[in-house]
């Protein structure tokens, strides 16, 4: 008989598993830590055909092994082949409807939950105060417009808790996905038409993560995929309402004089592309909107946000984004340029203090 598999491999093989798993866990980015009505929909999905799936999985492995220890030929036994059951009603009856049973079990939840989550008839009503979030996927950043309010900003998302949030989704150059774990499943955001469904996050859960849950892009679209990260702040209706406020009505005057010579070179070549302030919408889509840059919570989606990483991405954005569309379109900044646009830039705030 073959040698079982030596005990230390398994152990190894466990603590790999375990180390690897142990990665998942955390509750800003974990589908198992769901925040809202939609991540508690998959999640129950997730977890009645996992169960079902372990059922069937022990239930015929325990039959396999009976069968096989119970029937082996042992030592000494005559050679002989045992009754053969062909054909028989009573266990073909069986292994059919039990199937059936199961996939009925799993398909009724599943169907219902189907037709709630894309639900997006709101959306379409005349008169609806429901807010819509217009989504578009860019080469390594993500624009977000609230049609509704005149405000685009991009990389953080600000939403309300306690309400359903509707989401118009697409992409600019090529196909990605906008996926945001802990809220519910990932939905493509296309070229060539508009995707749509609806999140909602639960103000008794938001705290898990400290407000601050995180985006990915779930679908390779380039060097730069992986990097290709958002955030998404939570916060109650009424400081949501200010934060729209705040983005409306925001005049920007520099208040140093570095800070007032970096929005001299910003309005030179930077506004080419980029736009700051509520008005400044026109060119949205072409380069992030900037108008609430110093309350970002990374540099570039994914550098800690500080003036040392936003001089580093300023200096060779190509290194921190590999073929990010930022890269060589703009000369050679001196120091004392990047040290402007830096104070500049991270002047550029609306959130209160
Ligand atoms: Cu965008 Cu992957």
């Amino acid at each position: 008989m073959k040698k079982w598999l030596p005990n230390w491999r398994i152990v190894s093989l466990f603590s790999v598993m375990a180390l690897f798993l142990a990665g998942c866990g955390k509750p800003f980015l974990s589908t198992l830590q769901p925040v809202g009505e939609v991540a508690d929909m998959q999640k129950s999905l997730i977890l009645l055909s996992s169960a079902i799936m372990i059922l069937v999985v022990v239930v015929v492995s325990i039959i396999f092994v009976y069968v096989v220890v119970k029937f082996r030929q042992r030592k000494g036994d005559k050679e002989i082949i045992p009754k053969q059951v062909e054909g028989s009603h009573k266990l073909e009856i069986t292994w059919t409807v039990i199937p059936i049973l199961l996939l009925l079990i799993l398909a009724v939840p599943t169907v219902s939950y189907t037709f709630n989550l894309a639900d997006v008839s709101e959306m379409d009503k005349e008169e609806s105060d429901a807010l819509v979030v217009n989504v578009t996927a860019h080469l390594y950043w993500w624009e977000f417009e609230y049609p509704e309010y005149g405000v685009v900003t991009s990389q953080d998302l600000y939403v309300p808790t306690d309400e359903n949030v509707y989401f118009n989704l697409e992409a600019s150059q090529v196909k990605h996905s906008f996926w945001i774990p802990s809220a519910g499943g990932k939905m493509d955001t296309n070229t060539d038409n508009v995707n749509r469904f609806w999140l909602n996050f639960d103000s008794e859960r938001v705290g898990q993560a400290e407000n601050l849950f995180h985006g990915k892009c779930a679908e390779l679209c380039g060097p730069s995929h992986a990097l290709m990260d958002f955030k998404v702040k939570t916060m109650p209706r009424e400081d949501f309402d200010q934060w729209i406020e705040n983005m409306q009505g925001k005049e920007h005057a520099a208040d140093t004089d570095l800070a007032q010579a970096g929005e001299e070179i910003f309005n030179q070549s930077c506004i080419t592309c980029h736009a700051v302030g509520a008005d400044a919408q026109a060119d949205a889509g072409v380069a992030p909107n900037l108008t609430n840059f110093g309350d970002r919570t990374k540099i570039a989606g994914i550098l800690d946000h500080s003036p040392a990483n936003l001089e580093k991405w300023l200096k060779n954005p190509e290194e921190v984004k590999p073929a990010n569309l930022m890269t060589n379109t703009y000369g050679n900044l001196n120091q004392e340029e990047v040290d402007a646009l830096v104070e500049y830039l991270m002047s550029l705030k609306v959130d209160e203090e």
